[in-house]
């Protein structure tokens, strides 16, 4: 960037309202902007037939059974949304401490891809790897003696993605935050055939609070052992955000996510400035009942918060945002919104 007063004239002779004077001129001078192919939908699945049911956390956001599913998969094809995000919520007698339902190619959300991509083949499909929706205490990976195991935990991590890429997933998203995992499960695919199938890993992915109303969501929110911080990352850290990218990048991943998403744009932009690599944020669960609630209290504008909160990861480098506001948003950008 040039030295500002290298060529810029000072005030009078500039006044930068200028630029700012009318809504044409304010379009035209836009330095980001947001499209609906830059959305992803995170949705959450449970069990049964013709059903959906409210959560309380998250305030317009549902759990749907597969059948119902369809149809919003249905409704995001025809919005234009790109890819949707897939999350199940297991039965409690399914869970055990091994997490072994994850590795069920008949679960929850193989059932899931498979009556999606039957339905919608076109949509991208994105499944998470991580064992907490499974295991009988919350964690992302195999627990022994209060600790996570690394690598034992890699080894079910690998066995999850080949399980969800058989299914039809057509991008692999870890979550765990365990060293290692995108290497490993890159070759697990390749040696499985699944060349084509993406990585999307959560490089950097911090040990955070705002991720409350999803572990409500998915049903490990009361049941979770501790916290996650020995293996997400402390809030503190940014440098180590670089460290984290660059290894998941070396190991095979195709795209990285942060999460969460608001609270750490200068994660985004340090990342996007760093690699030249497609960069996702995730505005988390929290995120969106913040807005959500303020909304509800008439403390914000529900349309424009939301839609502020999502040109901002633009603006940050991001090349597209997970959010639970992902339909609302794109009825705006298609200007269906009444
Ligand atoms: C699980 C997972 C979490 C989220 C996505 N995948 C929660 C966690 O790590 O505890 C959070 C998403 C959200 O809050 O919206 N590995």
């Amino acid at each position: 960037m040039s030295e500002e007063t290298d060529y810029q004239a000072s005030y009078p002779a500039t006044r930068l309202r200028r630029l700012r004077q009318t809504d044409w001129s304010r379009r035209l001078v836009a330095e980001s902007s947001l499209s609906v192919d830059d959305l992803i939908w995170p949705l959450f699945i449970i069990e049964g037939n013709e059903t959906s049911e409210a959560i309380p956390t998250m305030p317009g956001v549902e759990r749907h059974s597969v059948d119902h599913l369809v149809s919003k998969a249905k409704e995001a094809v025809e919005l234009g949304i790109p890819a949707i995000a897939l999350f199940p919520n297991t039965p409690v007698t399914l869970r055990d401490a091994m997490g072994s339902e994850a590795l069920n190619s008949d679960n929850l959300i193989c059932r899931a891809i498979r009556a999606v991509k039957a339905a919608v083949p076109h949509m991208g499909i994105i499944t998470d790897v991580a064992l907490d929706p499974y295991t009988s205490h919350g964690h992302d990976g195999l627990l022994e003696d209060g600790v996570i195991l690394n690598d034992e935990s890699v080894k079910v991590l690998v066995k999850q993605a080949l399980v969800q890429a058989e299914a039809g997933a057509d991008i692999i998203a870890p979550s765990d935050m365990m060293d290692g995992r995108v290497g490993a499960i890159r070759a697990g695919l390749d040696e499985a055939g699944h060349e084509n199938v993406q990585i999307m890993s959560y490089a950097a992915k911090y040990a955070s609070a705002f991720y409350g109303p999803f572990r409500e969501a998915v049903g490990s929110g009361n049941i979770l052992e501790g916290d996650k911080k020995s293996y997400q990352m402390n809030p503190a850290n940014s440098d180590e955000a670089l460290r984290e990218v660059a290894m998941d990048l070396a190991e095979g991943a195709d795209s990285i996510i942060i999460k969460p998403g608001m609270a750490y744009l200068d994660i985004v932009r340090r990342v996007k400035d760093n690699f030249d690599v497609p960069v996702f944020a995730y505005q988390v669960s929290g995120e969106y009942a913040m807005i959500q609630l303020a909304a509800a209290n008439n403390i914000m504008d529900l349309e424009a918060a939301m839609m502020e909160s999502l040109l901002a990861f633009k603006r940050a480098g991001a090349s597209g945002i997970l959010t639970y506001f992902a339909p609302e948003a794109a009825k705006i950008l298609n200007g269906l919104d009444g």
